[in-house]
Protein backbone atom coordinates (compact mmCIF):
# COMPACT_ATOMS: atom_id res chain seq x y z
CA UNK A 1 0.00 0.00 0.00
CA UNK A 2 1.56 2.87 -0.84
CA UNK A 3 1.94 5.79 2.08
CA UNK A 4 0.03 9.29 2.04
CA UNK A 5 3.50 10.62 1.39
CA UNK A 6 4.50 8.62 -1.58
CA UNK A 7 0.81 9.39 -3.00
CA UNK A 8 1.67 12.90 -2.43
CA UNK A 9 4.93 12.35 -4.29
CA UNK A 10 3.24 10.47 -7.65
CA UNK A 11 0.40 13.25 -7.59
CA UNK A 12 3.40 16.07 -7.69
CA UNK A 13 5.18 13.42 -10.62
CA UNK A 14 1.68 13.69 -12.78
CA UNK A 15 1.13 17.14 -12.32
CA UNK A 16 4.67 18.21 -13.07
CA UNK A 17 4.96 15.98 -15.95
CA UNK A 18 1.10 17.67 -17.28
CA UNK A 19 2.43 20.54 -16.68
CA UNK A 20 5.82 19.42 -18.97
CA UNK A 21 3.13 18.15 -21.69
CA UNK A 22 1.70 21.40 -21.65
CA UNK A 23 4.57 23.28 -21.76
CA UNK A 24 5.69 21.63 -25.36
CA UNK A 25 1.37 22.05 -26.68
CA UNK A 26 1.75 25.56 -26.47
CA UNK A 27 -0.14 27.07 -29.90
CA UNK A 28 1.72 29.74 -30.97
CA UNK A 29 0.41 32.26 -33.88
CA UNK A 30 2.01 31.93 -37.21
CA UNK A 31 2.87 34.60 -39.24
CA UNK A 32 0.09 35.34 -41.63
CA UNK A 33 0.44 34.86 -45.70
CA UNK A 34 2.20 38.37 -46.94
CA UNK A 35 0.87 41.18 -48.36
CA UNK A 36 1.47 40.65 -52.36
CA UNK A 37 4.90 42.32 -53.01
CA UNK A 38 5.38 43.62 -56.13
CA UNK A 39 7.83 41.48 -58.35
CA UNK A 40 8.89 39.14 -55.81
CA UNK A 41 11.30 37.82 -57.52
CA UNK A 42 13.19 40.34 -57.39
CA UNK A 43 13.87 40.25 -53.61
CA UNK A 44 15.67 38.02 -51.55
CA UNK A 45 14.32 36.98 -48.05
CA UNK A 46 16.31 37.57 -44.84
CA UNK A 47 17.02 34.04 -43.31
CA UNK A 48 19.01 34.90 -40.01
CA UNK A 49 21.60 32.77 -38.32
CA UNK A 50 19.65 32.28 -34.61
CA UNK A 51 21.38 33.03 -31.23
CA UNK A 52 21.78 30.47 -28.68
CA UNK A 53 18.25 30.45 -26.75
CA UNK A 54 16.00 31.05 -29.96
CA UNK A 55 14.60 27.77 -30.68
CA UNK A 56 14.66 27.11 -34.56
CA UNK A 57 11.12 25.13 -34.29
CA UNK A 58 9.87 28.31 -32.81
CA UNK A 59 11.07 30.58 -35.42
CA UNK A 60 9.81 28.40 -38.05
CA UNK A 61 6.60 29.11 -36.64
CA UNK A 62 6.57 32.51 -36.53
CA UNK A 63 8.24 32.94 -39.82
CA UNK A 64 7.03 30.10 -41.93
CA UNK A 65 10.05 29.00 -44.54
CA UNK A 66 9.31 31.39 -47.89
CA UNK A 67 7.64 34.39 -45.76
CA UNK A 68 10.81 35.45 -44.43
CA UNK A 69 10.64 39.10 -44.83
CA UNK A 70 12.44 41.24 -47.23
CA UNK A 71 15.23 43.65 -46.28
CA UNK A 72 13.52 46.31 -47.66
CA UNK A 73 10.21 45.62 -46.49
CA UNK A 74 12.20 45.28 -42.30
CA UNK A 75 13.86 48.37 -43.14
CA UNK A 76 10.70 50.15 -44.00
CA UNK A 77 9.14 49.06 -40.86
CA UNK A 78 11.89 49.92 -38.52
CA UNK A 79 11.26 53.24 -40.04
CA UNK A 80 7.80 53.39 -39.45
CA UNK A 81 8.67 52.37 -35.91
CA UNK A 82 10.72 55.40 -35.29
CA UNK A 83 8.62 57.92 -37.08
CA UNK A 84 7.19 59.93 -35.01
CA UNK A 85 5.12 61.61 -37.57
CA UNK A 86 2.58 58.00 -37.44
CA UNK A 87 1.21 59.94 -34.66
CA UNK A 88 -1.48 63.19 -34.79
CA UNK A 89 0.73 65.48 -33.24
CA UNK A 90 4.23 64.64 -34.71
CA UNK A 91 5.33 63.47 -31.03
CA UNK A 92 5.33 60.07 -30.47
CA UNK A 93 6.48 56.98 -32.26
CA UNK A 94 6.03 53.31 -31.31
CA UNK A 95 9.73 53.82 -29.61
CA UNK A 96 9.15 56.21 -27.57
CA UNK A 97 7.00 53.31 -25.57
CA UNK A 98 8.91 50.80 -26.69
CA UNK A 99 12.89 51.77 -26.95
CA UNK A 100 15.41 49.38 -28.43
CA UNK A 101 18.21 51.04 -26.00
CA UNK A 102 15.74 50.18 -23.31
CA UNK A 103 14.96 46.79 -24.04
CA UNK A 104 12.17 48.07 -26.13
CA UNK A 105 9.79 49.11 -23.38
CA UNK A 106 9.67 52.56 -21.85
CA UNK A 107 11.15 52.36 -18.51
CA UNK A 108 9.21 54.58 -16.82
CA UNK A 109 10.48 55.00 -13.34
CA UNK A 110 8.11 56.11 -10.98
CA UNK A 111 4.99 57.04 -13.65
CA UNK A 112 4.93 53.43 -14.02
CA UNK A 113 2.23 53.55 -17.08
CA UNK A 114 2.81 54.56 -20.93
CA UNK A 115 2.71 58.21 -21.93
CA UNK A 116 1.30 59.30 -25.52
CA UNK A 117 0.50 62.55 -27.59
CA UNK A 118 0.13 65.25 -24.64
CA UNK A 119 1.45 63.29 -22.02
CA UNK A 120 -1.61 60.75 -21.33
CA UNK A 121 -0.92 57.94 -19.23
CA UNK A 122 -3.13 54.90 -20.01
CA UNK A 123 -3.75 52.04 -17.28
CA UNK A 124 -0.69 49.68 -18.89
CA UNK A 125 2.75 49.37 -18.45
CA UNK A 126 4.70 48.84 -21.89
CA UNK A 127 5.93 44.94 -22.36
CA UNK A 128 8.84 44.79 -24.18
CA UNK A 129 8.27 44.13 -28.43
CA UNK A 130 11.67 41.82 -27.93
CA UNK A 131 10.23 38.25 -29.05
CA UNK A 132 6.63 39.34 -29.38
CA UNK A 133 6.71 37.89 -32.33
CA UNK A 134 6.64 34.23 -30.97
CA UNK A 135 3.46 34.96 -28.31
CA UNK A 136 0.45 33.21 -29.41
CA UNK A 137 -1.22 36.65 -29.06
CA UNK A 138 -0.65 40.05 -28.43
CA UNK A 139 -1.25 42.86 -25.18
CA UNK A 140 -1.42 41.23 -21.26
CA UNK A 141 -4.94 40.38 -22.11
CA UNK A 142 -3.97 38.82 -25.65
CA UNK A 143 -6.51 40.94 -27.32
CA UNK A 144 -4.84 40.57 -30.82
CA UNK A 145 -3.79 37.82 -32.78
CA UNK A 146 -1.60 38.93 -34.54
CA UNK A 147 1.88 41.57 -35.09
CA UNK A 148 -0.28 43.22 -37.61
CA UNK A 149 -3.65 43.44 -35.98
CA UNK A 150 -1.46 44.77 -32.89
CA UNK A 151 0.16 47.55 -34.96
CA UNK A 152 -3.08 49.09 -36.22
CA UNK A 153 -4.52 49.72 -32.35
CA UNK A 154 -2.09 51.91 -30.79
CA UNK A 155 -2.12 54.55 -33.79
CA UNK A 156 -5.51 55.16 -33.42
CA UNK A 157 -5.41 55.02 -29.73
CA UNK A 158 -6.85 58.59 -27.77
CA UNK A 159 -4.18 58.02 -25.10
CA UNK A 160 -1.22 56.64 -27.49
CA UNK A 161 -0.96 58.39 -31.15
CA UNK A 162 -4.07 59.80 -31.42
CA UNK A 163 -5.07 59.57 -35.38
CA UNK A 164 -9.00 59.64 -35.51
CA UNK A 165 -8.85 57.50 -38.87
CA UNK A 166 -6.71 55.11 -40.38
CA UNK A 167 -6.77 56.79 -43.42
CA UNK A 168 -6.06 59.77 -42.09
CA UNK A 169 -2.38 57.85 -41.48
CA UNK A 170 -2.44 56.74 -44.90
CA UNK A 171 -2.63 60.28 -46.19
CA UNK A 172 -0.06 61.55 -43.90
CA UNK A 173 2.31 59.00 -44.68
CA UNK A 174 1.63 58.91 -48.64
CA UNK A 175 2.52 62.62 -48.57
CA UNK A 176 5.75 61.99 -47.46
CA UNK A 177 8.14 61.19 -50.47
CA UNK A 178 10.42 58.36 -49.02
CA UNK A 179 7.63 56.95 -47.58
CA UNK A 180 5.83 56.99 -51.35
CA UNK A 181 9.08 55.88 -52.89
CA UNK A 182 9.55 53.19 -50.41
CA UNK A 183 5.49 51.72 -50.72
CA UNK A 184 5.94 51.64 -54.57
CA UNK A 185 9.18 50.26 -54.59
CA UNK A 186 7.97 47.48 -52.51
CA UNK A 187 4.14 47.27 -53.06
CA UNK A 188 3.88 48.76 -56.16
CA UNK A 189 1.07 51.47 -54.62
CA UNK A 190 1.20 54.37 -52.22
CA UNK A 191 0.66 52.54 -49.02
CA UNK A 192 -2.33 51.46 -47.12
CA UNK A 193 -3.28 50.80 -43.53
CA UNK A 194 -2.89 47.04 -44.04
CA UNK A 195 0.96 47.86 -45.35
CA UNK A 196 1.87 50.11 -42.94
CA UNK A 197 1.14 47.28 -40.24
CA UNK A 198 2.49 44.81 -42.42
CA UNK A 199 5.86 46.79 -42.17
CA UNK A 200 6.19 47.33 -39.15
CA UNK A 201 5.53 43.70 -38.12
CA UNK A 202 7.94 42.47 -40.05
CA UNK A 203 10.20 44.46 -38.26
CA UNK A 204 9.18 43.08 -35.10
CA UNK A 205 10.31 39.62 -36.68
CA UNK A 206 13.78 40.50 -36.61
CA UNK A 207 13.67 41.52 -32.56
CA UNK A 208 14.13 37.82 -31.39
CA UNK A 209 16.41 37.59 -28.59
CA UNK A 210 18.30 34.96 -26.79
CA UNK A 211 22.04 35.13 -25.94
CA UNK A 212 22.03 35.56 -22.46
CA UNK A 213 24.45 34.04 -19.42
CA UNK A 214 21.61 31.76 -18.92
CA UNK A 215 21.42 30.63 -22.41
CA UNK A 216 25.27 29.38 -22.18
CA UNK A 217 24.39 28.17 -18.72
CA UNK A 218 22.17 25.48 -20.14
CA UNK A 219 24.67 25.18 -23.23
CA UNK A 220 26.99 23.86 -20.86
CA UNK A 221 28.69 26.30 -19.28
CA UNK A 222 29.26 25.76 -15.84
CA UNK A 223 31.23 29.73 -14.86
CA UNK A 224 28.49 31.43 -17.14
CA UNK A 225 26.21 31.83 -14.12
CA UNK A 226 26.70 32.56 -10.45
CA UNK A 227 26.38 29.92 -8.02
CA UNK A 228 23.03 31.90 -6.64
CA UNK A 229 21.66 31.97 -9.61
CA UNK A 230 22.10 28.22 -9.91
CA UNK A 231 20.06 27.90 -6.88
CA UNK A 232 17.84 30.88 -8.34
CA UNK A 233 17.18 28.30 -11.36
CA UNK A 234 16.42 25.14 -9.07
CA UNK A 235 13.88 27.69 -6.62
CA UNK A 236 12.53 29.04 -9.97
CA UNK A 237 11.50 25.16 -11.08
CA UNK A 238 11.20 23.62 -7.70
CA UNK A 239 9.63 25.30 -4.28
CA UNK A 240 9.16 28.62 -5.67
CA UNK A 241 6.49 26.99 -8.29
CA UNK A 242 7.32 29.86 -11.13
CA UNK A 243 8.05 27.12 -14.11
CA UNK A 244 4.34 26.43 -13.77
CA UNK A 245 3.35 29.35 -15.87
CA UNK A 246 6.62 30.67 -16.80
CA UNK A 247 7.32 27.18 -18.43
CA UNK A 248 10.44 26.81 -20.40
CA UNK A 249 11.63 24.39 -22.53
CA UNK A 250 14.13 24.31 -25.66
CA UNK A 251 11.41 24.44 -28.01
CA UNK A 252 9.25 26.90 -26.43
CA UNK A 253 12.01 29.19 -24.46
CA UNK A 254 10.45 32.12 -23.74
CA UNK A 255 9.30 31.69 -20.37
CA UNK A 256 5.86 32.01 -20.37
CA UNK A 257 2.77 29.52 -20.79
CA UNK A 258 0.89 32.21 -22.61
CA UNK A 259 -1.97 31.56 -20.73
CA UNK A 260 -3.83 34.13 -18.56
CA UNK A 261 -4.03 34.18 -14.95
CA UNK A 262 -5.54 36.18 -12.21
CA UNK A 263 -2.20 36.73 -10.11
CA UNK A 264 -3.99 39.23 -7.91
CA UNK A 265 -2.28 42.11 -9.11
CA UNK A 266 -5.06 44.78 -9.19
CA UNK A 267 -6.79 43.19 -6.96
CA UNK A 268 -6.13 45.61 -3.86
CA UNK A 269 -8.15 48.52 -6.30
CA UNK A 270 -11.32 46.74 -7.39
CA UNK A 271 -14.63 45.11 -6.57
CA UNK A 272 -14.12 42.67 -9.57
CA UNK A 273 -17.17 41.15 -9.58
CA UNK A 274 -19.64 44.59 -9.77
CA UNK A 275 -17.44 45.87 -12.43
CA UNK A 276 -17.42 42.81 -14.60
CA UNK A 277 -21.45 43.12 -14.03
CA UNK A 278 -21.02 47.00 -15.48
CA UNK A 279 -18.75 45.66 -18.09
CA UNK A 280 -20.64 43.45 -20.01
CA UNK A 281 -23.95 45.86 -20.06
CA UNK A 282 -21.04 48.29 -22.28
CA UNK A 283 -19.05 45.16 -23.90
CA UNK A 284 -22.36 44.16 -25.94
CA UNK A 285 -21.07 46.08 -28.75
CA UNK A 286 -17.76 45.30 -28.04
CA UNK A 287 -14.99 45.43 -31.35
CA UNK A 288 -11.32 45.57 -31.07
CA UNK A 289 -11.15 49.49 -30.76
CA UNK A 290 -13.80 49.63 -28.36
CA UNK A 291 -11.65 46.91 -26.24
CA UNK A 292 -8.35 48.51 -26.79
CA UNK A 293 -9.89 51.98 -24.96
CA UNK A 294 -11.78 49.89 -22.49
CA UNK A 295 -8.43 48.29 -21.53
CA UNK A 296 -6.34 51.83 -22.17
CA UNK A 297 -8.33 54.15 -20.63
CA UNK A 298 -10.92 53.46 -18.20
CA UNK A 299 -10.79 51.24 -14.73
CA UNK A 300 -11.89 48.35 -16.77
CA UNK A 301 -8.77 47.88 -17.48
CA UNK A 302 -7.89 45.34 -14.40
CA UNK A 303 -10.77 43.32 -15.52
CA UNK A 304 -7.61 41.74 -17.95
CA UNK A 305 -8.57 38.97 -20.13
CA UNK A 306 -12.67 39.07 -19.00
CA UNK A 307 -12.38 42.11 -21.65
CA UNK A 308 -11.90 39.87 -24.36
CA UNK A 309 -13.37 36.48 -23.52
CA UNK A 310 -16.56 37.49 -21.23
CA UNK A 311 -15.55 34.37 -19.48
CA UNK A 312 -15.98 34.34 -15.84
CA UNK A 313 -12.79 32.17 -15.01
CA UNK A 314 -10.79 35.46 -16.57
CA UNK A 315 -11.79 38.25 -14.54
CA UNK A 316 -8.53 40.17 -13.29
CA UNK A 317 -6.15 37.78 -15.42
CA UNK A 318 -3.85 38.56 -17.43
CA UNK A 319 -0.91 36.94 -19.52
CA UNK A 320 2.17 35.43 -17.87
CA UNK A 321 4.90 37.58 -19.78
CA UNK A 322 7.77 36.37 -21.50
CA UNK A 323 10.72 36.69 -18.22
CA UNK A 324 13.82 36.95 -21.13
CA UNK A 325 15.42 40.41 -20.36
CA UNK A 326 13.09 41.08 -17.50
CA UNK A 327 16.24 42.97 -15.71
CA UNK A 328 15.88 45.79 -18.31
CA UNK A 329 12.33 46.19 -18.54
CA UNK A 330 11.39 47.38 -15.31
CA UNK A 331 8.62 48.44 -13.61
CA UNK A 332 6.73 45.28 -13.54
CA UNK A 333 3.14 43.99 -14.12
CA UNK A 334 0.35 45.13 -16.84
CA UNK A 335 -0.05 48.47 -14.58
CA UNK A 336 4.22 49.22 -13.70
CA UNK A 337 3.09 48.70 -10.01
CA UNK A 338 6.16 46.48 -8.67
CA UNK A 339 8.87 48.78 -9.12
CA UNK A 340 11.87 45.60 -8.66
CA UNK A 341 12.26 41.74 -8.63
CA UNK A 342 12.22 42.13 -5.40
CA UNK A 343 8.52 43.31 -5.41
CA UNK A 344 8.07 41.10 -7.77
CA UNK A 345 9.26 38.13 -5.51
CA UNK A 346 7.32 39.84 -2.67
CA UNK A 347 4.38 39.66 -4.49
CA UNK A 348 4.38 35.83 -4.99
CA UNK A 349 6.07 35.02 -1.83
CA UNK A 350 2.59 35.75 -0.12
CA UNK A 351 0.37 34.47 -2.40
CA UNK A 352 -0.81 37.04 -4.26
CA UNK A 353 -3.43 39.45 -3.07
CA UNK A 354 -6.66 37.20 -2.44
CA UNK A 355 -9.36 37.70 -4.57
CA UNK A 356 -12.57 35.47 -5.79
CA UNK A 357 -10.61 34.88 -8.66
CA UNK A 358 -6.91 34.82 -7.78
CA UNK A 359 -5.61 31.77 -10.22
CA UNK A 360 -4.96 27.93 -7.72
CA UNK A 361 -1.29 28.11 -8.87
CA UNK A 362 -0.79 31.24 -6.43
CA UNK A 363 0.28 29.85 -2.58
CA UNK A 364 2.46 31.14 0.15
CA UNK A 365 5.81 30.14 -0.90
CA UNK A 366 8.14 30.67 2.39
CA UNK A 367 10.85 31.33 0.85
CA UNK A 368 13.53 33.01 2.76
CA UNK A 369 15.51 36.59 1.72
CA UNK A 370 18.56 34.27 0.77
CA UNK A 371 16.10 32.40 -1.41
CA UNK A 372 13.97 35.39 -2.75
CA UNK A 373 18.15 36.91 -3.57
CA UNK A 374 18.75 33.67 -5.17
CA UNK A 375 16.26 33.99 -7.56
CA UNK A 376 16.28 37.32 -8.81
CA UNK A 377 20.03 36.83 -8.97
CA UNK A 378 18.77 34.38 -11.13
CA UNK A 379 15.81 36.56 -13.55
CA UNK A 380 18.97 38.92 -13.78
CA UNK A 381 20.62 36.33 -16.57
CA UNK A 382 17.78 36.02 -18.54
CA UNK A 383 18.88 39.51 -20.07
CA UNK A 384 20.61 39.59 -24.02
CA UNK A 385 24.40 40.16 -24.14
CA UNK A 386 24.16 43.26 -25.90
CA UNK A 387 21.31 44.74 -22.55
CA UNK A 388 24.27 43.54 -20.43
CA UNK A 389 25.97 46.90 -19.16
CA UNK A 390 21.79 48.17 -19.15
CA UNK A 391 21.52 45.16 -17.00
CA UNK A 392 24.15 45.42 -14.58
CA UNK A 393 23.00 48.98 -14.01
CA UNK A 394 19.54 48.06 -12.80
CA UNK A 395 20.79 45.53 -11.07
CA UNK A 396 22.61 48.40 -9.20
CA UNK A 397 19.69 50.40 -8.93
CA UNK A 398 17.32 47.25 -7.97
CA UNK A 399 19.54 46.27 -5.29
CA UNK A 400 19.04 49.96 -3.63
CA UNK A 401 15.55 49.78 -3.78
CA UNK A 402 15.93 46.47 -1.59
CA UNK A 403 15.28 47.99 1.78
CA UNK A 404 12.06 49.85 0.35
CA UNK A 405 9.99 46.90 -0.32
CA UNK A 406 6.38 48.16 -0.15
CA UNK A 407 4.84 44.35 -1.12
CA UNK A 408 7.28 42.75 1.67
CA UNK A 409 4.67 41.01 4.77
CA UNK A 410 7.02 37.96 5.54
CA UNK A 411 4.73 37.10 8.32
CA UNK A 412 1.98 36.34 5.09
CA UNK A 413 4.52 34.52 3.23
CA UNK A 414 5.88 32.44 6.31
CA UNK A 415 2.17 31.39 7.40
CA UNK A 416 1.91 33.80 10.87
CA UNK A 417 -0.35 35.85 9.86
CA UNK A 418 -3.55 36.08 7.42
CA UNK A 419 -6.02 33.77 6.31
CA UNK A 420 -4.04 30.50 5.69
CA UNK A 421 -7.29 29.17 3.23
CA UNK A 422 -6.88 25.93 2.84
CA UNK A 423 -3.13 25.77 2.93
CA UNK A 424 -3.87 24.89 6.97
CA UNK A 425 -2.02 26.44 10.01
CA UNK A 426 1.13 24.47 9.08
CA UNK A 427 2.09 24.67 5.86
CA UNK A 428 5.13 21.62 4.87
CA UNK A 429 7.07 25.04 3.42
CA UNK A 430 10.40 22.30 2.26
CA UNK A 431 12.00 22.81 -1.52
CA UNK A 432 9.18 20.29 -3.37
CA UNK A 433 12.80 19.18 -5.63
CA UNK A 434 14.29 17.99 -2.73
CA UNK A 435 11.54 15.56 -1.73
CA UNK A 436 12.04 14.64 -4.86
CA UNK A 437 8.36 15.99 -6.07
CA UNK A 438 9.24 17.50 -9.01
C1 LIG B 1 2.02 55.45 -25.55
C2 LIG B 1 2.88 54.30 -25.46
C3 LIG B 1 2.83 53.29 -26.58
C4 LIG B 1 2.96 53.49 -27.92
C5 LIG B 1 3.12 54.81 -28.65
C6 LIG B 1 2.96 52.18 -28.53
N1 LIG B 1 2.84 51.21 -27.58
FE1 LIG B 1 2.93 49.23 -27.86
N2 LIG B 1 2.29 48.93 -26.00
C7 LIG B 1 2.09 49.92 -25.05
C8 LIG B 1 1.38 49.37 -23.92
C9 LIG B 1 0.98 50.15 -22.67
C10 LIG B 1 1.12 48.03 -24.23
C11 LIG B 1 0.32 47.05 -23.38
C12 LIG B 1 -1.14 47.36 -23.60
C13 LIG B 1 -2.07 46.25 -23.20
O1 LIG B 1 -1.62 45.13 -23.07
O2 LIG B 1 -3.26 46.53 -23.04
C14 LIG B 1 1.73 47.78 -25.54
C15 LIG B 1 1.77 46.53 -26.16
C16 LIG B 1 2.46 46.28 -27.34
C17 LIG B 1 2.74 44.97 -27.89
C18 LIG B 1 2.36 43.64 -27.26
C19 LIG B 1 3.52 43.00 -26.57
C20 LIG B 1 3.11 41.83 -25.69
O3 LIG B 1 3.97 41.29 -25.00
O4 LIG B 1 1.94 41.43 -25.69
C21 LIG B 1 3.41 45.17 -29.07
C22 LIG B 1 3.93 44.11 -30.02
C23 LIG B 1 3.51 46.60 -29.27
N3 LIG B 1 2.94 47.24 -28.18
C24 LIG B 1 4.01 47.22 -30.40
C25 LIG B 1 3.78 48.56 -30.69
C26 LIG B 1 3.87 49.16 -32.00
C27 LIG B 1 4.23 48.43 -33.27
C28 LIG B 1 3.59 50.50 -31.87
C29 LIG B 1 3.49 51.56 -32.93
C30 LIG B 1 2.56 51.33 -34.01
C31 LIG B 1 3.32 50.71 -30.45
N4 LIG B 1 3.42 49.52 -29.79
C32 LIG B 1 3.06 51.95 -29.89
C33 LIG B 1 2.51 51.22 -25.16
C34 LIG B 1 2.72 51.85 -26.38
C1 LIG C 1 -0.24 31.24 -11.61
C2 LIG C 1 0.69 31.60 -12.66
C3 LIG C 1 1.99 32.27 -12.30
C4 LIG C 1 2.95 31.86 -11.40
C5 LIG C 1 2.92 30.65 -10.49
C6 LIG C 1 4.03 32.82 -11.49
N1 LIG C 1 3.74 33.79 -12.41
FE1 LIG C 1 4.85 35.42 -12.83
N2 LIG C 1 3.35 36.17 -13.98
C7 LIG C 1 2.14 35.54 -14.21
C8 LIG C 1 1.23 36.47 -14.82
C9 LIG C 1 -0.20 36.17 -15.23
C10 LIG C 1 1.91 37.70 -14.92
C11 LIG C 1 1.33 39.04 -15.40
C12 LIG C 1 0.37 39.50 -14.30
C13 LIG C 1 -0.16 40.90 -14.37
O1 LIG C 1 0.49 41.78 -14.94
O2 LIG C 1 -1.27 41.13 -13.82
C14 LIG C 1 3.24 37.47 -14.39
C15 LIG C 1 4.24 38.43 -14.34
C16 LIG C 1 5.51 38.20 -13.87
C17 LIG C 1 6.60 39.15 -13.92
C18 LIG C 1 6.53 40.54 -14.54
C19 LIG C 1 6.66 40.49 -16.04
C20 LIG C 1 6.74 41.85 -16.67
O3 LIG C 1 7.17 41.92 -17.82
O4 LIG C 1 6.36 42.84 -16.04
C21 LIG C 1 7.69 38.55 -13.36
C22 LIG C 1 9.07 39.15 -13.20
C23 LIG C 1 7.28 37.24 -12.92
N3 LIG C 1 5.96 37.06 -13.24
C24 LIG C 1 8.10 36.33 -12.28
C25 LIG C 1 7.63 35.19 -11.64
C26 LIG C 1 8.40 34.41 -10.68
C27 LIG C 1 9.83 34.69 -10.32
C28 LIG C 1 7.56 33.42 -10.21
C29 LIG C 1 7.84 32.40 -9.14
C30 LIG C 1 8.20 32.94 -7.83
C31 LIG C 1 6.29 33.58 -10.91
N4 LIG C 1 6.37 34.65 -11.75
C32 LIG C 1 5.19 32.74 -10.73
C33 LIG C 1 1.83 34.23 -13.89
C34 LIG C 1 2.49 33.49 -12.92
Amino acid sequence: MLTSRAMLIAAFAVAAAVIGILAVTINFTPSPPPLELKAAENHTQAKPALPLGVSPQLYAIAVPHSREPTPELIALGEKLFKDKRLSVDNTVACETCHDPAKGFTDHRGNSATSAGVKDQHGQRNAPTVLNAMFQSSQFWDGRSATLEDQAKLPILNPVEMGQKDPEDVVGKVRKIPEYAQAFNAIYGNNGTYDEIASAIAAFERTQYSGNSPFDRFLAGDQQAISDSAKRGWELFQGKGRCSACHAVNTVSPLFSDQKFHNIGIAAHKQDFAALARKALAILKTGDAKQIDELALQTNYSELGRFLVTKNQADIGAFKSETLRNIGVTAPYMHDGSLASLWDVMDHYNKGGVPNPFLDGGMQRLGLSEAEIDDTVAFLFTLTDDRFADFNKTELARQTSLKTNRTQRETDVAEGRKGDLGDIGTNPDLRNPATIGAF
